[in-house]
């Protein structure tokens, strides 16, 4: 089983130990092989808002040699990890440049046939409050992408450091990771199997609706029709 993990931040205190937590018990069910991203430093420019990977292609985006190689990874993976510190009761800003050089792959774009068949964790801590914001702003863009089921943990540490939690603390992440690190390992074992949620094909048919309205010089209504999905196929 492939795993991609991406860090929202670049120190290794609660968000990255709450990962350890979970990659322990991933690796003991099954020898997974992880993949590790870590920003900014592997997506060091925020996204200049060009427009061009909507409009001209994604390979013409001026970071490109940057976000080609952490999506290409995300492509080949079983599963797919993103965990983020909780900043202003939201992602890091590392994290949102991720999520933003990856609008192109949503639904509303070029989704691609790989993201239908994959699972998602999003995990994130905070010293008090935000994490299920933060869990959100990482699931949408897992979601849109076409992720097809997606786990999260979120964690109030009441710390600005890992060696600063309390250990009885940690003894309950660790436990409440085992089981959630349980299911998602089974997810991503029959992750083919899984039925899709509702919330995937009513977006879909939603994005459709919208792209067959498009002019046909867009490259997004080319992408579908080449695709076949403004005719009926599907990519799920
Ligand atoms: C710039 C900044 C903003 C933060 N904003 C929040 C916040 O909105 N809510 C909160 O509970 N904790 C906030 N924190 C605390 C961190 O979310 C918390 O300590 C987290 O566990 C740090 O993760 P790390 O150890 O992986 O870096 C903030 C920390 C920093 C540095």
């Amino acid at each position: 089983m492939k795993y991609v993990i991406i860090y929202g931040g670049t120190r290794k205190g609660s968000t990255y130990n709450c990962v350890q937590l979970l990659l322990n018990k991933l690796r003991a069910f099954s020898g997974a092989e992880t993949a590790e991203f870590w920003l900014p430093r592997d997506i060091p420019e925020h996204c200049r808002g060009c427009f061009n990977c909507l409009l001209q292609g994604e390979e013409n985006c001026p970071h490109f040699s940057s976000t080609s190689p952490l999506i290409g990874t995300m492509l080949e993976a079983d599963g797919i990890i993103l965990a983020s510190p909780v900043y202003g009761l939201d992602v890091s800003g590392a994290m949102k440049t991720f999520i933003d050089h990856t609008c192109y792959l949503w639904m509303s774009h070029r989704p691609r046939e790989e993201m239908f068949t994959k699972v998602g964790f999003v995990l994130s801590t905070a010293a008090g409050t935000g994490t299920w914001r933060t869990n959100k702003t990482m699931k949408n863009a897992l979601s849109y992408m076409g992720v097809k089921r997606i786990y999260s943990f979120g964690s109030s540490v009441a710390a600005s450091s890992w060696t600063d939690v309390k250990p009885e603390k940690k003894a309950k992440f660790e436990r409440q990771l085992t089981r959630k690190a349980e299911k998602f390992y089974r997810a991503s074992q029959f992750r083919r199997q899984l039925r899709y949620r509702l919330h995937t094909r009513l977006f879909y048919l939603m994005m459709r609706r919208m792209i067959r309205g498009y002019q046909e010089e867009s490259l997004d209504k080319q992408y579908w029709q080449g695709k076949g999905w403004l005719e009926g196929e599907k990519p799920f």
